[in-house]
């Protein structure tokens, strides 16, 4: 029959590595601005509402899905029911759309690595810096192409001595570099104020906007809905626990993104001088805030190299997961080496995203429904296909498998409560919650 598939090693190995995974951009420059806006301790404990209930019985679902069929997305779907193979085919569209534009960021971020590791924190902090980078032709796509190469190389050395060893390194720096940041900007003057800000739940600020948005941060952070779990449960041994590992990715994903707040917002807010307002999200924040931040402090050459090296770790490990979802797919369909498929997916990958690169300068005047071509796959992935992909599984999973197959393979019918409460979300809750998030996100673009 088949070759024999490749595992991870070892539990805590995948553990990382769906860590690495879900921690990314998402956590650093999103989380942050959320939890700011929405209230701050308010919106932390919806979102732990939502990663305990349905983001664990979602994720736990595809990563036994992943198991259970030993099969890239689209063939595990296939393999559990033909008629529902189009989920994953939606899923990995999704993956293979979002690594292009994943990159260009991903580029920009060793861009400002490298400028701070070489002394150039005056330049970074200036206005003008950020956006007469990105609108320039080249340099932008030669970056873009060393992020790709980079993550490329990793999925080409297989699943044990490429995506299983890089994160069991970098994950863990990851983390020592978060908190070494996170308490050097704790002793910023102001840093306290900054700090209530983000924590003290402010129920007052309570909106639906606000739990719908916890929501939409759940699936993306969780890196839910994109093939990336259930390929690589695909690798996970029988032997291990699923239940326990989805808790420890989730303690570590949120670990994350609440560290990436203690970083930021004392920063920014010490900085501005107890100012909300300089808080933002995406990339203003982390290319023109947090620059002039690091730029107006002691040790700024440092704290900026290792701020963006913490961001390149936390981007990379999800640029290989996603990667490994279209080579993964490519080699069980097609039947062609790993060689080959890394190969095809690298030229993919590089060719994609070179319009989202230039359409923030030379091609700035091509725009798709009003949206700069970048931000135009960063909505049609993230705010239409994924929402769509994560109600079609929960029907499927739900409703057409009865749950049964899959809780068993996670273990999860072990006891009459776990079942149901797992049931009971994926029937029912999640799928009226992405509807809504569904909804939200088309209405806020086009309303
Ligand atoms: N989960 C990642 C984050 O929080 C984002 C991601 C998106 C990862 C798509 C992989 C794929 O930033």
């Amino acid at each position: 029959m088949m070759q024999e598939r490749s595992e991870f090693s070892s539990k805590i190995g995948f553990v990382l590595a769906a860590a690495g995974s879900a921690v990314g951009l998402g956590n650093i420059w999103r989380f942050p601005y959320l939890a700011a806006k929405y209230g701050g301790g308010l919106f932390v404990l919806i979102y732990i509402f939502f990663i305990t209930t349905f983001g664990y019985a979602i994720m736990t679902s595809e990563i036994a899905i992943g198991r259970k069929t030993r099969l890239s997305p689209i063939g595990a779907y296939a393999a559990l029911d033909k008629r529902f193979k189009f989920i994953g085919v939606i899923a990995v569209l999704v993956a293979a759309l979002i690594v292009p534009y994943y990159s260009v960021i991903g580029g920009w971020i060793i861009k400002y690595l490298v400028t701070f590791a070489s002394g150039g924190h005056l330049a970074a902090a200036k206005d003008d810096f950020f956006v007469g980078f990105i609108t320039s032709p080249l340099e932008p796509v030669l970056w873009q192409i060393v992020f790709v190469l980079l993550a490329a190389f990793v999925v080409f050395k297989g699943i044990k001595d490429g995506i299983e060893k890089v994160n069991k390194v970098l994950m863990p720096v990851l983390i020592a570099l978060s908190l070494g940041i996170g308490i050097y900007a704790m002793t910023l003057p102001g840093a306290l104020d900054g700090l209530k800000y983000y924590l003290i739940p402010d129920f007052s600020r309570f909106s639906m906007e606000g739990v719908l948005a916890a929501m939409g941060q759940m699936f993306y952070s969780l890196s839910l809905a994109m093939g990336i779990m259930i390929t690589y449960g695909s690798y996970l041994s029988r032997k291990d626990d699923i239940k326990k590992s989805v808790k420890q990715i989730e303690v570590f994903d949120s670990g994350v993104a609440m560290l990436a707040g203690f970083m930021i917002v004392p920063a920014v807010f010490a900085f501005s001088g107890g100012s909300a307002e300089a808080l933002s999200a995406g990339p203003g924040l982390m290319f023109i805030t947090l620059p002039k931040v690091f730029g107006s402090m002691a040790l700024s050459s440092l704290v900026g190299s290792a701020f963006f090296l913490m961001v390149l770790f936390a981007a990379i490990t999800s640029g290989i997961s996603l990667m490994e979802v279209v080579v993964s797919t490519l080699c069980d369909k097609y039947r062609i080496s790993r060689n080959k498929s890394v190969a095809v997916t690298t030229i993919f990958t590089i060719l994609m995203g070179v319009p989202s690169s230039l359409g923030n300068g030379i091609w700035s005047h091509i725009t798709i429904f009003d949206l700069a071509i970048l931000d135009f796959f960063d909505f049609v992935t993230n705010a239409v296909l994924m929402p769509v992909g994560a109600l079609f599984m929960c029907i499927f999973i739900g409703y057409i498998l009865k749950t049964d197959e899959i809780a068993e393979e996670a273990n999860e019918s072990s006891t009459i409560q776990t079942k149901r409460f797992y049931t009971v979300m994926v029937r029912y809750v999640a799928p009226v919650f992405i509807i809504a998030v569904l909804l939200s996100s088309v209405l806020a673009t086009f309303g």
